[in-house]
């Protein structure tokens, strides 16, 4: 399953709350993002989430395209604007790894389609000792390689259940639980692309920036996909990924090289990485003011820290409304994830939670990763049910009955009732 180059405190939660307030305190800085500019754009995102769009819509979906290049088979994804969400029967019986052709794809523009031959990337800053250093795709190759196995997933996951579960009114895609999937990455390491373009010890913040379009949402230009991270997590798991599953990266997935930060929201994972800024002062882009933090009324004025490890997990690997004979003995899958750790416990319930049994898990908890599970189900009566699956995580973190909303819909993270049809059997 490939080395596990995790080290400790990788969630940051320091490091959010430092960046909270110096951004309140006006220390906003990088590609022109003054304190006020930030401000306006929150004031625009506002706005977006108020009009019920958000997120989503880029130039390729206004076009009435998804801009994705692979193949979407309905059997495979549901396609939602710009992005293409896996549908949970498809991962029945795919093992661990996700494989590409079934793996969720968010885009907030389109996929551009780079060759590794004229590609390059460009490390640059005042945290570094000297001048901009530029890397080819063979330069890349020729340092040393590693492989991790890890989880990718959009904060945004399961953001369409705070309306169908509970009520609320949030903006952005409506994914139900298919916006992540696990490969099998093979890259070389930040840290090593890092000391070897002159990281210096002033260095605080690294923000990799994307090749694809200028994200322009309600008028307003959020310029490219970028994101900045500190310097502890850039040095520790980080990987520029060149291979996912044995193969080069696809073209949707960031071919030629992308980030791939384990346990974090999937936006610090950039793709298709064009340049990395190595910063000696605090940076901020959209990406860390405007989205990816929470707002609305359970959370502080002016929003939370921005969103670093993803929260606690569960789906069944069925399709919604799948039908079950009455009287057959059933084994029902799925699998549980955590960003805050291993899965070590799961549980599953088919009658509203008034009874728990234990699922068997089928894989190890492991940071970074997720657990396969499974369970044996006997229906009795003909009629609807509803599945629901819960995990613990190993820092103990278990899965709520009720998320706490925020107006962008980040961080579903409740048991979802899994509706299913009992039917006589013939
Ligand atoms: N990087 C760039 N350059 N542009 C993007 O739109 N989307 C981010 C991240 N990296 C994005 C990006 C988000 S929100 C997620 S969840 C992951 O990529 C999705 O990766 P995938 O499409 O390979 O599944």
């Amino acid at each position: 399953m490939g080395t596990d180059i995790r080290g400790p405190g990788a969630c940051e939660h320091a490091y959010d709350r430092a960046r909270l307030r110096q951004f309140l305190a006006g220390e906003a800085a990088g590609e022109g993002l003054s304190r006020r500019g930030v401000l306006r754009l929150l004031g625009a995102a506002a706005g977006l989430a108020a009009a019920g769009t958000g997120t989503g819509a880029g130039v390729a979906a206004a076009a009435g395209r998804p801009g994705i290049v692979k193949p979407l088979p309905a059997e495979l994804f549901t396609v939602r604007d710009t992005n293409a969400e896996t549908n949970w029967q498809a991962l029945r019986g795919t093992g661990y790894h996700t494989p590409v052709d079934r793996f969720f794809v968010r885009n907030h523009t389109s996929t551009p389609v780079l060759d590794p031959a004229r590609w390059r990337l460009t490390v640059w800053g005042g945290g570094l000792r000297g001048r901009a250093v530029e890397f080819s795709y063979d330069d890349l190759r020729s340092l040393p390689a590693v492989t991790s196995s890890a989880v990718l997933e959009c904060a945004g996951n399961g953001r369409s259940y705070f309306a169908t579960q509970q009520g609320d009114r949030v903006s952005g895609t409506p994914w139900t639980m298919g916006a992540v999937g696990a490969a099998r990455w093979r890259g070389v390491r930040l840290a090593d692309v890092l000391r070897a373009a002159g990281l210096s010890r002033r260095a605080v913040d690294v923000m990799p920036r994307g090749l694809d379009p200028r994200y322009t949402a309600g008028g307003t230009d959020y310029g490219r996909v970028r994101r900045p991270m500190p310097v502890a997590k850039a040095l520790d798991d980080v990987l520029l990924a060149y291979e996912m599953n044995g193969l080069p990266l696809l073209p949707d997935h960031g071919r030629p090289v992308r980030l791939v930060v384990p346990s974090w929201v999937g936006i610090a994972s950039v793709k298709w990485v064009g340049d990395i800024e190595v910063s000696d002062r605090p940076l901020f882009s959209p990406w860390n003011t405007v989205f990816y933090r929470l707002f609305g009324s359970a959370h502080p004025r002016g929003g939370s820290a921005p969103l670093t490890c993803q929260p606690v997990r569960s789906a069944f690997e069925l399709a919604p409304g799948a039908e079950f004979a009455a009287g057959r003995r059933h084994r029902l899958t799925g699998r549980s994830w955590s960003g805050g750790g291993g899965v070590r416990r799961v549980e599953v319930s088919a009658d509203d939670g008034a009874s728990w049994r234990e699922a068997r898990l089928h894989d190890a908890p492991r940071p970074g990763g997720w657990v396969r599970w499974s369970v044996p189900w006997q229906p009795h009566e003909p009629g609807p049910a509803r599945l629901m699956a819960r995990a613990t995580d190993t820092a103990g973190t278990v899965q709520p009955f009720r998320s706490v909303p925020n107006d962008q819909g980040f961080f579903f993270d409740a048991v979802v009732r899994h509706p299913v049809r009992v039917v006589r059997d013939p």
